[in-house]
């Protein structure tokens, strides 16, 4: 079947540090590059007085603007504020992040001129804008359909906050899934001739924030996931919070100043750091070199690998800790594993893949599919399969992915009772029955729903609460049963029986006050179209902007080069054409930009026939003196020059009063007088 801008669906990997947009075309998959032409953009989002930007451009800004410059959104979506791991996070961010509604967390920046508090959904919905945009970009038509992918440890509540994401940008998010499932998918397609009947597969995904371990089989185009596990909050960027720890302490001791009072001597550390991690993949020492780090100071010092893994030995051990977890949770002997997959960048570190290749009895792992895109990639195929916009090669593929955590409900004493035992395969649903009262006479229960592994209800996530009706009776007089089922997306819909009188009450869960409510979404959704409005609008600007300097540099070349030439008339009538136009910038500094541009293209009606003219004149004395002189030279130089002396602005109007937009005024108005010099000297 081919593709329709209806039909069109995209997979999409958002990462905590970095995400990537694949699309399926022409029987494979196509990773789209961004306009940088880089197969991955950071998951950034900078504000500054007069833009929002997203991805490179972000992330450059990250440095000068540290405050309003947000990355890990990923690590603060579908999580309450005080969450420890929110807390220890916010150690390390140079934005802020404060208490909202119901206690989820809010980011706090500056955004031209004014304070705006964003929740994460609104942040990645920033960045899966920005990959949706490239994909467009790259499709030349509209993307309405995405499947996005969640780490495969993430809870009920993350899994919904990204939905939710995609949902401010009107995103069909088509399906969530697993990320290890997604890379899987990837490894199997591309294994395909080479794999042999039923291989049990290890996916092992250490990224930027987040770590996940699948065990699945291959059986032809069935992939069976059996267990997975992982910690929603171990990655890159706690390799990275390490090394700053580290080095902040050893500026402490040499300098007796603490670098943590300024944000930005911490980003451009944290940077630094980040860089010789990767470095230390593949050298055993690197040095780390920042000028005037602190108050001046220069920062020079060098770290050894063995000192990075000194540094991470407690985190190193706890991926393999997991990865054995997983493999006993799945029942499998790890000598059963025929592949141990890597995926994820931080899957590169030397250390990890030594301890790895130690707990599977010297195995080579494999490395064939690449560890940044292998996400996006199964995402795409996924797409492609929902959408019907595949081939044969993948319209046959089953994928069976299972729950990461155990459902069930809190009973009388407090303990947790699962109903869907964790790695159940999904889609499923499961009762358990058997529930009565511990009191007499009661006209309702209240049902409390949990996520987790833990046997005290409250130690696990709770979920929502809902209530059902019963018919009063004594102690013991009624019967309970609860079914809860779980769809393909991993979210979760329950129903609760009084067998007896067949009252039920049934409730999709909410995560009571965690979701955003339906009006602080269609704010977002108003608000995102605001923000794109205004990033088109800054971009015209800037291109304007650029436009009329241009413009003012040839003219400044053309009259330098022909100033010798112009007739008298001609110089007076230049002369005073810029004279005015200097006068009208000095005047009006706060008008609006549509109207400086319209000032130049006045200027531009005076100039353009005078500076051809002579141009021309002088082009035909030029030619004839090829071979006698070195004029050759001048009249490309000059043929060059007419062509850039059209103020090439495409007429949009643009109500932005100059002053707002960084445009120097007086370095314009010295150019043109810098023109008016070289028409007199002449
Ligand atoms: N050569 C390398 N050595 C060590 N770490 C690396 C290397 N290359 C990349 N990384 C780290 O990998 C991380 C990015 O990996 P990846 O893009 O897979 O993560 P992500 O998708 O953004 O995060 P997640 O999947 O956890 O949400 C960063 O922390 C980066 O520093
Ligand atoms: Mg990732």
């Amino acid at each position: 079947m081919g593709k329709t801008s209806q039909n069109l669906a995209i997979g999409i990997d958002l990462g905590t540090t970095y995400s990537c947009v694949a699309v399926w075309e022409n029987d494979g998959v196509e990773i789209i590059v961004n306009e940088q032409g880089n197969r991955t953009t950071p998951s950034c989002v900078s504000f500054t007085d007069s833009q929002r930007m997203v991805g490179e451009a972000a992330k450059n800004k990250a440095a000068s603007n540290p405050t309003n410059t947000v990355f890990d959104a990923k690590r603060l979506i579908g999580r309450k504020f005080n969450d420890t791991h929110v807390q220890n996070d916010m150690k390390h961010w140079p934005f802020k992040v404060i208490s909202g509604k119901d206690d989820n967390p809010m980011i706090v920046v500056n955004y031209k001129s004014e304070e705006k508090q964003f929740p994460p959904e609104e942040i990645s919905s920033m960045v899966l804008a920005k990959m949706r945009e490239t994909a467009e970009a790259y499709l030349g038509s509209t993307v309405k359909n995405a499947v996005i992918t969640v780490p495969a440890y993430f809870d009920n509540s993350q899994r919904r906050s990204t939905k939710e994401a995609g949902a401010i940008i009107g995103l069909n998010v088509m399906r969530i899934i697993n990320e290890p499932t997604a890379a899987a998918l990837a490894y199997g397609l591309h294994k395909k001739a080479t794999l042999g009947y039923k291989r049990n597969i290890l996916i092992f995904d250490l990224g930027g924030g987040t770590f996940d371990v699948t065990l699945l089989t291959i059986t032809n185009n069935k992939f069976d996931v059996l267990a997975t596990d992982g910690d929603t909050h171990l990655g890159g960027e706690d390799f990275d919070n390490n090394m700053v720890n580290h080095f902040v302490e050893h500026f402490k001791t040499k300098h007796k100043k603490d670098i943590r009072e300024s944000p930005r001597a911490l980003r451009r550390l944290r940077t630094a750091c980040e860089k010789a991690k990767r470095i230390l993949s593949s050298t055993t020492e690197t040095t780390i070199d920042v000028d005037s780090l602190y108050e001046g100071i220069d920062f020079c010092a060098t770290i050894t690998r063995a000192k990075f893994n000194e540094l991470n030995k407690d985190l190193f051990r706890k991926c393999v800790y997991i990865v054995e977890r997983c493999a006993l949770d799945a029942g499998m002997d790890r000598s059963s594993v025929d592949d141990v997959v890597l995926v994820g960048g931080s899957s590169r570190i030397p250390k990890i893949q030594e301890l790895l290749q130690e707990l599977f009895n010297g195995k080579d792992l494999c490395k064939s599919i690449n560890p940044d895109e292998a996400v996006a990639y199964g995402a795409a195929v996924q797409a492609a399969i929902l959408s019907g916009g595949g081939s044969d090669k993948i319209q046959d593929i089953v994928l069976r992915d299972v729950t990461p955590l155990s459902l069930g409900v809190s009973d009388y004493f407090g303990a947790f009772n699962v109903v869907i035992p964790k790695n159940t395969t999904i889609p499923t649903t499961m009762s358990d029955g058997g529930y009565t009262t511990m009191s007499d006479y009661l006209s309702q229960i209240s049902i409390n729903v949990y996520e987790g592994e833990r046997a005290r209800a409250e130690d696990n996530h709770f979920l929502g609460r809902f209530v059902l009706p019963i018919p009063i009776e004594r102690r013991g007089g009624v019967d309970v049963k609860y079914c809860f089922s779980i769809d393909e997306n991993g979210i979760l819909d329950v129903t609760a029986e009084e067998l007896k009188s067949g009252k039920k009450a049934n409730k999709i869960i909410t995560n009571d006050g965690q979701r955003l409510s339906s009006e602080e979404i269609a704010r977002m959704v108003k608000e995102a179209e605001q923000y794109k409005t205004e990033d088109e609008e800054f971009k015209k600007m800037t291109e304007a902007k650029n436009a009329v300097e241009n413009y003012l540099f040839s003219v400044k070349d053309a009259i330098n080069e022909i100033s010798s030439c112009l007739p008298k008339a001609d110089k007076k009538r230049t002369k005073d054409a810029i004279e005015q136009t200097i006068a009208w910038i000095k005047a009006n500094s706060n008008a609006k930009f549509e109207e400086l541009v319209r000032k130049m293209e006045e200027l531009e009606i005076v100039l353009n026939p005078i500076i051809t003219k002579v141009m021309e004149k002088k082009d035909t004395v030029d030619k004839a003196d090829i071979g006698t002189s070195r004029s050759s030279n001048v009249s490309t130089r000059t043929r060059r020059s007419k062509t850039d002396m059209v103020l090439k602005w495409s007429g949009l109007a643009l109500s932005t009063s100059i002053s707002l937009l960084n445009f120097d005024l007086g370095e314009m108005a010295s150019c043109l007088s810098e023109i008016v010099g070289l028409i007199c000297e002449s």
